[in-house]
């Protein structure tokens, strides 16, 4: 079996036939396979392009809106030469499609007609989405709070709707019990998902002339962007198609800060309401995972506050670039590391910008 779940507890193996999302231990599972070289399918102008590097056996399973491929652009920020990664772009206004469409394309593979995933909101929308395209029954469970617009998205592809409340951490519990009868196609628990969010890694190693980034800048609640980034570069590393992994610059909410704690091994995390809904997690399951992955790329994470955020989401706007508070984290963070001499003069800096700000209303 070249390509496999593993528990990351109990050392478990299952083929990828199985349909599963955790193992029987109640751990947590990775997908492992090994990377071979590849063919761009350069015809395919979506990030299906990179089909042989991802877990579909049957191509007519694929369900596709065109996923993938967003823009990368030049921007100056704080005097400094960035790329913008317009993620933001994709089919449901968000970079969770990416792990969406891997993800029902595997589980409309396996012939299954019901999900159940719980959410912030993007990620809702976007498996709410590529369930209605599969044809496949949803159910989304969202914070009470969640912004009008995505929860009208949701609704909009034919998902049903159940708001708790309480905060994010409350959905997830409320989630579980549905999840003992029904496929839980969860963003942060599935690893297909990330098999998904790896593809932006590929993508900028095409679109900056086949290098990596020096520097990367992730917003980290669930860590489904950082993992993803992670695994894809990771696969590059292996390739031999860079020579190193770029160094990732992952942003909590000042209110939000479970990573940030465990990374620097402070006694407390803090969970308060924050503009930042996409990251407001406070118990991210694959925390372990996310540390050890910023560790890894010789990374740091920093938090920013809400005022910071909001004059993120402003300096975006007053150049064109439209996006909810979650992605102004990124331009907060950039300032930050910038005022705090992390970025050096010439380097090669990507900030994935993730969400749309039309969702809002
Ligand atoms: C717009 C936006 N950016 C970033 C994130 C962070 O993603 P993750 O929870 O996977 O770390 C989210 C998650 O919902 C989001 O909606
Ligand atoms: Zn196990």
């Amino acid at each position: 079996m070249s390509t496999k779940f593993v528990c990351q507890e109990c050392h478990k193996e299952y083929s990828l036939d199985q349909p599963i999302w955790r193992c029987s231990c109640g751990g947590l599972l990775e997908l492992r396979s090994k990377v071979k070289k590849f063919r761009v399918v350069d015809e395919d102008r979506s990030l299906w392009r990179y089909r042989e590097l991802l877990p579909i056996k049957d191509q007519s399973a694929i369900v596709t809106l065109g996923e993938g491929m967003t823009p990368l652009l030049k921007q100056k920020l704080g005097g400094h030469q960035v790329y913008v990664k317009l993620e933001f772009l994709s089919p449901t206004g968000s970079y969770k499609d990416r792990g969406a469409a891997v993800m029902l394309s595997k589980i409309r593979e396996w012939g299954i007609k019901q999900i159940v995933e719980d959410s912030s909101g993007n990620a809702g929308a976007a498996i709410a989405a590529y369930a209605a395209a599969a044809g496949i029954e949803c159910e989304i469970y969202l914070p009470a709070e969640t912004s009008a617009g995505k929860i009208k998205q949701i609704r909009a592809y034919g998902s049903k709707v159940v708001k708790v409340s309480g905060n994010r951490d409350a959905t997830s519990s409320a989630v579980m019990e549905k999840a003992s009868s029904v496929y839980y196609a969860s963003h942060s628990w599935n690893p297909l998902f990330f098999e998904g969010t790896k593809t932006m890694a590929y993508e900028l190693w095409e679109q900056l002339g086949g290098i990596s980034p020096e520097i990367i800048i992730l917003p980290v609640g669930n860590g489904t962007m950082l993992l993803g980034a992670y695994l894809g570069f990771r696969d590059l590393l292996e390739l031999e198609m860079i020579p190193g992994l770029p160094r990732f610059i992952a942003i909590q909410s000042a209110h939000c800060t479970p990573v940030y704690a465990e990374f620097n091994s402070l006694p407390d995390k803090v969970v308060t309401p924050t503009v930042a809904e996409g990251i407001s997690v406070g118990n991210p399951v694959r925390k372990r995972d996310i540390v050890e992955a910023v560790r890894a790329t010789a990374g740091v994470v920093l938090t920013v506050g809400d005022e910071d955020v909001l004059h993120g989401v402003e300096e975006l706007a007053k150049q064109g670039i439209y996006v909810e508070p979650t992605s102004g984290t990124v331009a907060a963070g950039f300032y930050q590391a910038l005022r705090k001499g992390m970025i050096p003069a010439k380097a090669n800096v990507v900030l994935p910008l993730t969400g749309s700000g039309l969702k809002k209303g």
